[in-house]
């Protein structure tokens, strides 16, 4: 099903770019159009990259040995690009001390933290969500005053931290961190939120195909990403921690392969 959708959507794909090319070539000189033009471009490869995911959730992914940093770097660089949309100010932090390589296969692996990473966009005080958190018994930290100037979002390094915003505020920066560490034989990586934490009663449900406490949500991005991270890249997917209105750490753990050791001649 999800292969065929996939493919039905190959043919008006390939089409538009076809408009969009010949938009590109009418247009020159124009600088307005052609930006408009771009970001057209831009959407519909990301159409095509999203068929893609479907394409390979139908099958069996092939997992190649690849270093995740990159990958992370990635969709980290995407939200940032998305985020000003949502027109909020958060910190969105790295900090990636991960160095080895990891069978993954990219595509799935980027589906797997976009979802997180919406997840903890959605679960920060009012207003900054892609779809509007309605979460029962959910306690918002300190919302900010509507009208904000938006000031985006930031990518700080794993040193630096830098505030997003010049105004002084005394409401808690709304911060979303990616953590990645090596431990052993597996690759962590935690996806942190300062935002409404997840109540006790609803742990045992996110997970579950249909869950969603939002106006607008399907409540099929945790059960998907638990898809990935288990059946697809033998891992691990939990809430490593959650306290109601500070937030929530979700983990991944991913089995690396053993490292060669090399023997000194005696
Ligand atoms: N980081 C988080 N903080 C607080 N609650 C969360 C977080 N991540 C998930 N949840 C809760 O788990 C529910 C299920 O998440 P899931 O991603 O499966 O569905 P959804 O986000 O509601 O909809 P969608 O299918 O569009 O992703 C959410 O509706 C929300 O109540
Ligand atoms: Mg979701």
């Amino acid at each position: 099903m999800a292969k065929e959708a996939a493919h039905q959507l190959g043919t008006p794909l390939s089409s538009l770019y076809g408009w969009i090319q010949l938009l590109k070539d009418s247009s020159r000189g124009d600088d307005v159009s052609y930006q408009y033009i771009y970001e057209a471009e831009n959407d519909v490869s990301r159409i095509e990259a999203v068929a893609e995911r479907f394409n390979k959730i139908g099958s069996s992914a092939e997992l190649k040995l690849m270093r995740p940093e990159p990958i992370i770097r990635r969709v980290v660089e995407y939200m940032e690009r998305r985020i000003p949309q949502f027109g909020q100010e958060i910190l969105l932090e790295t900090d990636l001390k991960i160095t080895r390589p990891a069978a993954l296969n990219a595509q799935l692996f980027e589906w797997a933290l976009e979802n997180l990473i919406k997840n903890a966009i959605d679960a920060l005080p009012a207003g900054a969500g892609s779809k509007g958190d309605t979460s029962e018994g959910a306690t918002s930290v300190g919302a900010t005053s509507a009208g904000a100037t938006s000031v985006g979002i930031t990518s700080a390094g794993a040193t630096s931290t830098r505030a997003t915003s010049a105004r002084a505020t005394d409401t808690p920066q709304k911060r979303i961190t990616i953590e990645a560490t090596e431990q052993n034989d597996r690759l962590i990586i935690d996806i942190i939120d300062n935002g409404s934490g997840i109540p006790k009663s609803a742990v045992s449900q996110v997970f579950k195909p249909g869950y969603s406490t939002k106006k607008r949500g399907w409540g099929l991005g945790l059960s998907l990403t638990r898809r990935i991270i288990e059946t697809y890249h033998n891992g691990k997917i939990s809430i490593y921690k959650t306290a109601p209105g500070q937030g929530t750490t979700f983990r991944i753990q991913i089995p690396l392969p053993a490292q060669k050791v090399s023997h000194q001649p005696e």
